[in-house]
């Protein structure tokens, strides 16, 4: 089993990264938490596929089970799935000595955690993330929310978990799109922190391969985002850099209405634009954006922007939080592994756009 203990201002919680670990749920659970009730949150598929699984391991240790499942997809993090979430714990009578575990994807985590922060001033939080993306990424880190009808994770807050529990062997029963949407996130760690990382999914013949590895492939990306929240817990600096492609790609994804493309393919295009513009500016090494498309074409997954109003993008990227006057943060990488972060000015973003989109 791989361990990492991350290190948080409201004390550290431990990620568990192992095959079959779902299996072993309630004994892990037990481990850490001496109550005795404890609200399940996932969503209709995942329940299909591990909730008897979840639920029958907990109850053989004695737990008293209760379990919440919303809708699949963004939808479900909402205020009005929220206010279901609440309901239910209400009438289990969860109160702050109990547990609430979220069973799910990103969706789940997100909005489960923000649940979970704001339920009686804050329930103790497990997660148990399913989707890869989840795994490498949305599990970690505390950052919890909902979306409003006007965008994205516009409500939430940093609420660290108890624990993560990690089973790599839930990835079999994802399908490809969010598998490949996963590795968007992966191929993002090896480009701004591990070259080594980055050559190595460059190499592997296919997704057996990769899967084969996935443990110690989900261990590095937890290793690194766990090093980068533990320097900047509240997102104020290094944490940033964990936006690469980010920026772009959060603004075609609100676009497309988030129907179009997925947050891994939209990322996957950010990443490719703004190495590219890194290049034209020169403080990313020429060739640089040709690898991360190639990488990308190993992945199925988009590098070329779609066609868009560029005017309606840079207006979504202004709204965003990274915009100091006339200038925005990027987060750019200088070659492969080395990533930082650039003002650049919007007119620049505009031509880069423009001269770039299908
Ligand atoms: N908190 C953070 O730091 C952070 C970081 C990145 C992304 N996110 C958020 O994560 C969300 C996206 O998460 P996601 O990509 O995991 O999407 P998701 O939670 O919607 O899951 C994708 C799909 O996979 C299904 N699924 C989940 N696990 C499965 C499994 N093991 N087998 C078969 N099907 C399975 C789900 O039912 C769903 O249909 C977005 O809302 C995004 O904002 C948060």
């Amino acid at each position: 089993m791989y361990s990492i203990e991350v290190k948080g201002s409201s004390g550290s919680y431990p990620i568990y990264i192992k095959d079959g670990l779902l299996g072993e749920i309630g004994s892990e659970v037990k481990k850490i938490y001496k109550g005795r009730k404890i609200a399940i949150v996932t969503d209709s598929n995942v329940n299909k596929f591990y909730g008897k699984k979840v639920l029958s391991s907990l109850k053989a240790e004695g737990f008293e089970t209760f379990k919440i499942v919303v809708k699949v997809g963004e939808e479900s993090k909402s205020f009005g799935t929220l206010l279901g979430v609440y309901d239910k714990l209400l009438d289990f009578k969860i109160n702050r000595g109990d547990i609430i575990i979220a069973l799910g994807g990103g969706v789940v985590g997100d909005m489960t955690g923000f649940a979970a922060a704001t339920f009686l001033r804050g329930i103790p939080l497990i997660q148990i993330p399913t989707t890869l993306l989840s795994q490498v990424d949305s599990s970690v880190g505390g950052k919890v929310a909902v979306d409003l009808p006007r965008g994205k994770n516009l409500v939430g807050s940093f609420y660290n978990p108890r624990a993560v529990f990690i089973d790599p062997l839930l990835l079999r029963t994802l399908n490809d799109k969010y598998f490949n949407d996963g590795m968007g996130e992966v191929i993002k760690y090896g480009a701004i922190k591990d070259r080594e990382l980055f050559y190595k999914l460059m190499n592997y013949e296919n997704k057996e391969a990769v899967l084969k590895d996935i443990d110690k492939i989900i261990y590095t990306c937890c290793s690194i985002k766990a090093g980068i929240v533990e320097r900047d817990e509240r997102d104020t600096g290094e944490r940033m850099l964990l936006n690469f492609g980010h920026t772009i790609g959060h603004a075609i994804e609100q676009f497309f209405n988030f129907k179009e493309y997925s947050h891994g393919e939209a990322v996957a295009m950010g990443m490719h634009a703004i190495t590219k513009l890194g290049e034209e500016i020169g403080v990313t090494k020429i060739g640089t954006a040709n690898i991360i498309k190639d990488i990308l074409i190993k992945y199925n997954l988009p590098w070329n922007l779609p066609e868009i109003k560029t005017k309606a993008i840079i207006e979504t990227i202004s709204h965003d939080k990274k915009n100091i006057g006339d200038s925005m943060k990027f987060i750019l990488i200088e070659s492969i592994g080395n990533s930082f972060i650039e003002k650049i000015k919007s007119a620049k973003i505009e031509d880069y756009l423009q001269r770039n989109h299908k």
